[in-house]
C-alpha cells in the first residue's frame, strides 16, 4: 500500500510543471492562493489537520480531502529530509505563458522585481515572499537559477502562488521604466517609484552588470554609512518595495 502511494507520487512528480512543496507553510499558501495541489503526504494526518485548524482554518477542508498518511520511512523516500512540520506535497506551477502575460500586462498597478542572475536560493525565496507581501506584480529572474527550485519554494513559504514568478532573458523583460538599485545611484529618498516600474537588483557577489545599468532609466541607491559596501540582496528588495509602497498614500 505504501509502495503504491510512493509509486503514484513518482508518476505525478515527473509531470511537466509539477513542483515540490516542502512543509506546511508552502502547502498552505499554495492552497490559499489557488495552486493546483496534486498530492499531499504526511507522517501524521491528525497532527497536520490540528496544525491547520490552529494556523489556517481556511485550508482544513482541502487538506482533509488531500492528505494521505504514510509511515516516516515512506515519507523519507520522497523527501529525504522532511520539513519539521512533517508534510510534503506536489503542486502544478502556473504556466510560463500565464506568468509572462501577468508580468507584461498593462496598465501595471505594482512594480515587477527583477533579479539579475541571482545565485542564492534562499535569497530568491525571501525576495518572492517580500514581493507577495507587498503586492508586487511579480518577480523575474535572469540567469540559470530556477526560481521554482524546491529550496526557493521553501524560502518563499510557497508564496510563488501569490505573485507571478518567471525566469526570462534580459531582452524579454517586460516594458516599464527601469529603476536599477545600485550603491552608486542617486539617493532613493529623492525619487518616488512609479507603480509600473521594473525594480532591478544585481547579483550577490558582483552587483548589477554594465549591460543592465546601460538600460536603466534611473540608478538608485539606499544611502549607507561610510565603510559599508552594500546591503544583502533580499534586504535591498525589501527596502525598494517599502519605498514604493510608502509613496502611495
Ligand atoms: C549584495 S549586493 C551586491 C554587492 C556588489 N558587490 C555591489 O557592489 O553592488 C546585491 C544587490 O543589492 C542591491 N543593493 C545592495 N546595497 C544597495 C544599496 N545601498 N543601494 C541600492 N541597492 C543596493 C543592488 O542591486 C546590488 O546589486
Amino acid at each position: 500500500m505504501d509502495d503504491e502511494v510512493v509509486r503514484a507520487w513518482r508518476v505525478v512528480e515527473r509531470e511537466p510543471g509539477v513542483v515540490l512543496l516542502d512543509g506546511f507553510h508552502a502547502l498552505k499558501h499554495a492552497l490559499r492562493f489557488g495552486g493546483e495541489v496534486r498530492r499531499v503526504l504526511t507522517a501524521d494526518r491528525g497532527a497536520l489537520l490540528a496544525l491547520a485548524a490552529e494556523l489556517a482554518p481556511d485550508v482544513v477542508a482541502a487538506l482533509d480531502r488531500l492528505a494521505v498518511e504514510v509511515p516516516e520511512p515512506a515519507l523519507r523516500q520522497v523527501a529525504p529530509r522532511p520539513h519539521p512540520t512533517g508534510v510534503v506535497a506536489l503542486a502544478v506551477r502556473p504556466s510560463a505563458g500565464a506568468n509572462a502575460a501577468a508580468l507584461a500586462a498593462r496598465p501595471r498597478e505594482a512594480p515587477v522585481v527583477v533579479l539579475e542572475n541571482p545565485r542564492n536560493l534562499g535569497n530568491v525565496g525571501a525576495v518572492i515572499r517580500l514581493a507577495a507581501g507587498f503586492g508586487a506584480t511579480g518577480v523575474v529572474t535572469t540567469g540559470d537559477l530556477d526560481p521554482w527550485h524546491p529550496n526557493v519554494l521553501r524560502g518563499s513559504a510557497g508564496l510563488h502562488f501569490a505573485t507571478a514568478v518567471e525566469r526570462l532573458a534580459v531582452p524579454e523583460l517586460p516594458d516599464g521604466p527601469l529603476y536599477v538599485l545600485d550603491p552608486e545611484g542617486a539617493d532613493i529618498r529623492d525619487l518616488p517609484f512609479p507603480d509600473d516600474a521594473l525594480l532591478a537588483f544585481g547579483t550577490e557577489r558582483h552587483g548589477v552588470s554594465a549591460e543592465l545599468k546601460a538600460r536603466a532609466d534611473r540608478l538608485v541607491a539606499v544611502p549607507m554609512r561610510p565603510g559599508v559596501s552594500s546591503f544583502n540582496l533580499a534586504t535591498s528588495v525589501g527596502m525598494g518595495l517599502f519605498h514604493w509602497m510608502s509613496g502611495k498614500r
